[in-house]
């Protein structure tokens, strides 16, 4: 395993071929970003580190942090190599991490073998995935990810990205603005705090709501989705219906394009809310779409002047009618903001998060930890990454085996084999009439052969266990699966009823069994003690938990 700073020699060395000896440490190369007004890079000092310490060797292209704020010192010091210019750079890498999609120029500067992590966008890149493969490279897609593996949580560069994005487009609304967020009472009069719309609650849109609501603007929002109802008042805004009822989930947490009558309903909300509110966010998004058009011109139009429209979805077409991408333009006395590189324009958090996010995924394909990366097919979460392997196409990837309990429901219907085979249908699935039949049948046979066999006090506590496992059943049953990380806690909490027993040791009253023993009111008070953390531990955790939803 190498640990110390590459000196230039190893530069040139490492022309590793494709399947070398494990052990060699291989080399991520990574190179500066050349689209016009990308400021991001794909790693930071911190994360060279921690990537030497995985038995890597770290090149990076000399000044590709530089409008992240981090200088080739800082990279060298961190224990990087720094390389000049493009083509070595990528020569020289075994494995590239970059921001952008590569453009034709630097895949002819790959080396066939080699492996790429960056953003790719497939369905969008055809061309692009063309020639990728032609070049015999193996190439991850950071937004292929299957964001609803838990597991991948760590490794979601969309989400961080959009955590950014959400909270850049407030900052960038508070810039156009000629007034505070926040109600003031002053000497030189009153001001009212700014009334903030933002239209779709997810990821991007949510940080949007919690950076507005904490500079103190009134926030409301509004999505298709409505399960998002209780992320928005949890974050401090308040989420606008539409008069009309109709499911907006279009599978994986993602949204659907609705029906005509939803979007009428929905023109008439949003036409209501464009008169009151002082800016409007927009970050409506249904993946596979162009996104959908939210704001008209005449919404627009009835808006009070020197009010802000930031349209997040510029680069695909714009929730506003008359968004320019990449521009900021006055229209109607309205500023409408179409930038298209808010992420960039934090280049320093943004780049930070996302090389952490490539940091977490090679800790996932190098697990041995010996400075080679295993991109193993088999893995659910690499699996859906890989869109090219060694030169062949493999995107679209097949729906992941393992989803998680609260994201297998959106799913069910793109991955009904894999639900099966993993077990996860029986539960929510309805049970077929002569399974139930056959179930009850066995049930009642059982039931009876223990009552007619077993002793009267076993069949007292049996009585008392199978009325216990009823009530549990029905209680817990209907709890919201979000809910049962509190329940768990509570439930922790009550079980230190066990105090009673020991409470009974430590008693000093002399029952038929006589006086316990000094060592077990030793024993019983160590008990009261765990049980007492348990308990008001337990409860406090409870509410703390339950505070997260509240709020
Ligand atoms: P996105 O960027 O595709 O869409 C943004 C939002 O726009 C979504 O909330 C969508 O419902 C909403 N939208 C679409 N059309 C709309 C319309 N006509 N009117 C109003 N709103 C509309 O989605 P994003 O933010 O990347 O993720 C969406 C959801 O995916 C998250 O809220 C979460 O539930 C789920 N997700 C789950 C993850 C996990 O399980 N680890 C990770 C990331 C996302």
């Amino acid at each position: 395993m190498q640990t110390g700073a590459p000196t230039e020699k190893q530069v040139g060395d490492t022309h590793t071929p494709p399947g070398l000896p494990s052990g060699t440490a291989q080399r991520i190369g990574v190179p500066r970003e050349i689209f016009p007004g990308e400021k991001r890079v794909a790693t930071m000092p911190e994360v060279v580190q921690k990537l030497i310490k995985l038995g890597f060797t770290v090149s990076v292209e000399s000044g590709a942090g530089e409008e992240a704020n981090v200088s080739d010192e800082a990279y060298r010091a961190a224990g990087a190599t720094v390389i000049e210019g493009a083509a070595k750079l990528w020569a020289s890498s075994d494995i590239v991490f970059k921001v952008r999609a590569p453009t034709a120029d630097e895949v002819a500067l790959m080396r066939e073998g080699s492996s790429l992590i960056s953003f790719i966008w497939p369905a969008q890149n055809p061309e692009l995935m063309q020639q990728l493969a032609a070049k015999k490279v193996t190439v991850l897609a950071i937004d292929a990810l299957p964001r609803m593996l838990s597991r991948a949580q760590k490794m979601d560069a969309l989400t961080s990205m959009a955590g950014v994005t959400g909270y850049r487009a407030v900052i960038e609304a508070a810039n156009a603005f000629g007034r505070f967020f926040n109600g003031q009472i002053t000497a030189a009069g009153k001001v009212p705090p700014a009334k903030v719309f933002i239209a779709g609650a997810g990821v991007a849109g949510l940080a949007a709501i919690g950076t507005a609501a904490g500079l103190g603007a009134i926030v409301r929002a509004n999505d298709t989705r409505a399960e998002v109802a209780d992320q928005v008042t949890s974050l401090g805004g308040e989420f606008v219906k539409v008069d009309f009822e109709e499911e907006g989930g279009g599978g994986g947490g993602y949204a659907k394009v609705m029906s005509e009558g939803f979007q009428q309903a929905q023109r008439a909300m949003y036409a209501k809310q464009a008169r009151e509110v002082d800016i409007i966010i927009t970050t409506a998004l249904i993946p596979g779409k162009p996104a959908p058009k939210l704001i008209t011109a005449e919404m627009v139009m009835s808006m009070k002047p020197g009010s802000v429209i930031v349209d997040m979805a510029a680069e695909q077409g714009g929730n506003c009618e008359l968004t320019e991408p990449g521009k900021a333009v006055v229209k109607h006395g309205v500023t409408i903001v179409g930038y298209t590189d808010l992420a960039s324009r934090l280049s320093t958090q943004s780049s930070t998060l996302y090389a952490n996010n490539l940091f977490r995924l090679t800790e996932e394909l190098c697990k041995t930890k010996d400075g080679v990366i295993n991109v193993n097919m088999e893995d659910d979460a690499i699996r859906g990454l890989t869109v090219v392997k060694d030169g062949q196409i493999t995107w679209p990837a097949p729906a992941p085996k393992s989803v998680p309990a609260a994201a297998a429901k959106p799913a069910a219907s793109a991955a009904p084999a894999a639900k099966k085979a993993h077990g996860h249908g029986g539960a929510s699935e309805p049970m077929a009439g002569n399974k139930l039949a056959i179930m009850f049948g066995v049930t009642a046979a059982l039931f009876w052969f223990i009552g007619a066999n077993a002793p009267a006090a076993f069949l007292g506590h049996f009585t008392v266990f199978v009325l216990g496992c009823f009530i549990g059943y029905m209680v817990v049953w209907n709890v919201k699966p979000a809910l049962h990380t509190p329940l768990m806690s509570v439930t922790n909490a009550i079980s230190s009823i066990i105090a009673i027993g020991a409470l009974v040791q430590i008693s000093p009253i002399t029952g038929a069994a006589g006086r316990p023993d000094e060592l077990i009111r030793w024993i019983a008070a160590g008990g009261i003690v765990l049980t007492a953390i348990n308990m008001f531990g337990g409860f406090a955790v409870t509410q703390r938990m339950l505070a997260m939803f509240r709020k």
